[in-house]
């Protein structure tokens, strides 16, 4: 049975595609069956994953229950991958009664038993998509920048967590705040370390010890739809990545 763990904050550009498709291209590597969700209606990690996205059935199919989520997913050489598009978007007009935010959860259903690990990317928002994909989650990472207004952020993504943890899904946890684009040689940035981390002593939660440093290679890996792992080996981010999964597994959540 798959354990869902998912990335989310409502803020863009923070890293967490990047982190859902660096993570899954590591468990790739360690032999573990992997799918990748993306609830995103911008389709990044669908792009980045080489997913086909004109012609096919995506995650909005499946959570209208319009086909079988088998039939939504492709295959990648990184991970299997069920894609999104623009129509995403249309969900939340389309759903207003209640229990509209286990749709994600519903479809996941069917195909949890073929997979280890099925790792969601979300939208830069708190909305009903990421509710969806709360309400599915059993561990959520939260990714920022190591700058005081993404930090300001994470006091709201909290909030949302533990509301939905008290109305629809007790079994929801915080993995860990995660650093991303850090330079230790920036005061700015160290400064912003020390402030998350005194924000996750507050929500109890724990900050990663593994930071994942600024590094060209990741947007190139990204922009060029290679595996990361497979992508300049030696580049820091990306063995960042790879200590951050080390790190997942000695923490007991991968
Ligand atoms: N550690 C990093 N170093 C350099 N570029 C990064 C790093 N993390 C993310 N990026 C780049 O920043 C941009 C935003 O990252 P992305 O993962 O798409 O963020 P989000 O999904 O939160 O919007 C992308 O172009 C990505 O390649
Ligand atoms: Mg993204």
């Amino acid at each position: 049975m798959a354990r869902i763990i998912s990335v989310i904050t409502q803020k863009g550009g923070v890293g967490k595609t990047t982190t859902v498709n660096a993570l899954a291209a590591a468990l790739n590597k360690h032999g573990r069956r992997v799918l990748c969700i993306d609830m995103d209606p911008q389709s990044n990690l669908s792009f980045s994953l080489k997913a086909e996205t004109e012609d096919s059935y995506t995650i909005y199919d499946a959570m209208r229950k319009d086909v079988s989520t088998l039939d939504c997913i492709q295959r990648s050489p990184t991970a299997d991958i069920i894609p999104s598009d623009i129509l995403l978007n249309a969900l939340e007009m389309e759903y207003t009664g209640i229990n509209r935010e286990f749709l994600l959860k519903e479809a996941l259903e069917s195909v949890k038993n073929l997979y280890d690990y099925i790792l969601i990317d979300s939208p830069p928002s708190l909305g009903i998509l990421t509710a969806n994909v709360l309400s599915a989650t059993r561990y959520v990472i939260l990714p920022t920048l190591p700058d005081i207004f993404s930090l300001q952020g994470l006091t709201k993504v909290h909030e949302t967590i533990e509301h939905t943890k008290k109305a629809c899904n007790p079994r929801l946890e915080i993995a860990g705040i995660l650093i991303n684009r850090y330079n230790k040689h920036f005061k700015l940035h160290k400064e912003a370390y020390g402030t998350a981390k005194l924000l996750a002593d507050k929500f109890e939660i724990p900050v990663f010890n593994t930071v994942i440093r600024n590094c060209k290679a990741l947007s190139e890996a990204h922009s060029l739809q290679c595996d990361i792992t497979k992508y300049k080996k030696s580049a820091k981010g990306i063995k960042d990545f790879q200590l951050l999964t080390q790190e997942l597994m000695d923490r007991g959540i991968f």
